[in-house]
């Protein structure tokens, strides 16, 4: 059975929310082709990282297998540091020479299907985001020269890496028996799968402007999706996949 020490993910999150803001980022000389099209996908990542803190207040009503105090103080402190990733998105969008978008129509979706679910579907869809976010932040600094642009997106890339942790943990706890597992795998698959396509959709004319492969972004995405079930549902599993010093740096479970 697998146990997880809440507590330690609320002092993670309390350590990063002590993190001050960065100062405006220095924007490195970039082809307009580029620059228009990493400010239209940044802006557009903007939107959803700004999103709503609803289930950080919804999980206070709910008794979940598995959660405690502590889960429940991790997961409003999760949604603050998504608004430190729209704070400083939003810096390289209008640093870059663009506008912020109000709302965006694969955002709007998103969140219209997380109004119309319950906790657990919407702790899915927030998984969901942080496969999403891993893999296309990482596709674009992969991209970008070496320096702020790119430290940024690495930093919130990193973040992303710890969030999925996070809330793999959840599903890890909650999930006992064989039908729950059943209608995670049905549910996960479903979700990701629709989120992976529609981020490929989406942001194809900037991965075109950017000379990214459209399927490498797709090939990434679904290898993520599938780690994450096998993660979500084996205790033993590790979610992410380090890439050059990123990711966590510390086993944050506790398996009993
Ligand atoms: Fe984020
Ligand atoms: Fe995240």
């Amino acid at each position: 059975m697998t146990t997880v020490s809440w507590a330690t993910w609320r002092r993670h999150f309390e350590s990063n929310a002590r993190r001050p803001m960065p100062p405006p980022a220095e924007l490195p000389e970039l082809p307009e082709a580029w620059r228009a099209a990493i400010t239209r996908s940044l802006a557009r990542f903007q939107v959803g990282e700004a999103g709503e803190g609803r289930i950080a207040h919804q999980i206070d009503r709910h008794a979940l297998r598995g959660v405690d105090a502590d889960y429940r103080a991790s997961l409003k402190l999760f949604v603050r540091e998504e608004g430190r990733h729209a704070r400083i998105l939003a810096g390289l969008v209008r640093g870059l020479g663009g506008e912020l978008l109000r709302a965006h129509w694969t955002e709007r979706l998103f969140v219209r299907g997380r109004r119309l679910a319950g906790v657990r579907l919407k702790l899915l869809a927030l998984l969901a985001a942080e496969v999403v976010g891993i893999e296309f932040y990482d596709l674009l600094a992969r991209r970008l020269p070496a320096g702020e642009l790119r430290a940024r997106l690495e930093e919130i890339r990193a973040d992303e890496a710890m969030h999925l942790e996070f809330h793999a943990d959840f599903f890890r706890v909650h999930l006992r028996g064989p039908a729950p597992r059943a209608c995670f795998l049905v549910g996960w698959w479903a979700v990701a799968g629709v989120a992976a396509t529609l981020v490929v959709i989406d942001h194809g004319p900037s991965l075109r402007a950017l000379e990214l492969s459209r399927v490498e972004l797709l090939r990434g995405l679904l290898a993520r999706v599938a780690s994450t079930a096998r993660a979500a549902l084996d205790p033993a599993a590790r979610v992410t996949t380090p890439r050059a010093g990123q990711g966590p740096t510390t086993a944050l479970r506790d398996a009993a």
